[in-house]
């Protein structure tokens, strides 16, 4: 795959071994979640390092008074594409517990593999915040760009966008057409296969997060 200054891969050895376990058929559902959370927590770390609106204030400590930065209030929202994404959403929380929830709700014509955009709900003020768009799979990429397009036109300016496994196709489609969105994935697996699944991926994320299938 072609490089992009707007494109991260993590591959971290402790987010590598969550993976290991996350892409086993064995995995219950309830483990599934839980990794899914602990990846996300993890690589929040990291792409919250920029971009994020800061303000500084004084503080007294028991012996001085200092200057000290801190993030603006009410300065963050994440929107995760459902249904899967919705697995990341307490992945942030536990780093940022006031980040605000916008929801998108996108799926996969499974004939065309064209996005359809079935619900949006975002929270007020959304287009000065900086926007963490949650998703655990980025496959051939249509979900993530019509769900980051979607939210330009609502205004918003700052967008990261973050997905658990990648496959090239949809990590290049997305830093191609949104250059100023940096795209954070943990893992770039080898391709699609002709349904569009990731290969070697771990199956339909929505259905082994939520237990539908
Ligand atoms: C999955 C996944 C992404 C999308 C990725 O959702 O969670 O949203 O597919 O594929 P793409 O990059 O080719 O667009 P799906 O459409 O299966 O909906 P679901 O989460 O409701 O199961
Ligand atoms: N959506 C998934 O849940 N898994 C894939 O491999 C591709 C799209």
């Amino acid at each position: 795959m072609k490089q992009f200054d707007n494109v991260m891969i993590f591959n971290h050895p402790l987010i590598n071994h969550k993976i290991a376990i996350l892409r086993d058929k064995r995995t219950s559902m309830k483990e599934f979640r839980e990794l899914i959370e602990e990846i996300t927590t993890l690589m929040t770390f990291e792409c919250l390092k920029e971009g994020v609106p800061t303000v500084d204030v004084e503080v007294e400590t028991p012996l001085e008074v200092c200057t000290q930065r801190m993030v603006k209030d009410n300065a963050i929202a994440v929107v995760p594409i459902l249904r899967a994404g919705l697995g990341m959403v307490n992945g942030v929380h536990v780093l940022f517990p006031t980040a605000r929830v916008g929801h998108i709700g996108m799926y996969r014509d499974e004939e065309t593999l064209e996005p359809k955009e079935y619900y949006c709900k975002l929270p007020e003020g959304i287009e000065d915040k900086l926007v963490l768009v949650l998703d655990p799979m980025l496959a051939t990429g249509g979900s993530a760009c019509d769900a980051i397009t979607s939210l330009k036109k609502r205004g918003c300016k700052n967008i990261k966008f973050m997905a658990i496994i990648g496959a090239p196709e949809g990590v290049s489609k997305v830093a191609q057409t949104h250059p100023d969105v940096m795209v954070y994935v943990s893992t770039l697996d080898r391709c699609l296969n002709e349904n569009g699944y990731i290969l070697p991926g771990l199956g339909d994320a929505g259905d082994r997060l939520l237990g539908t299938k």
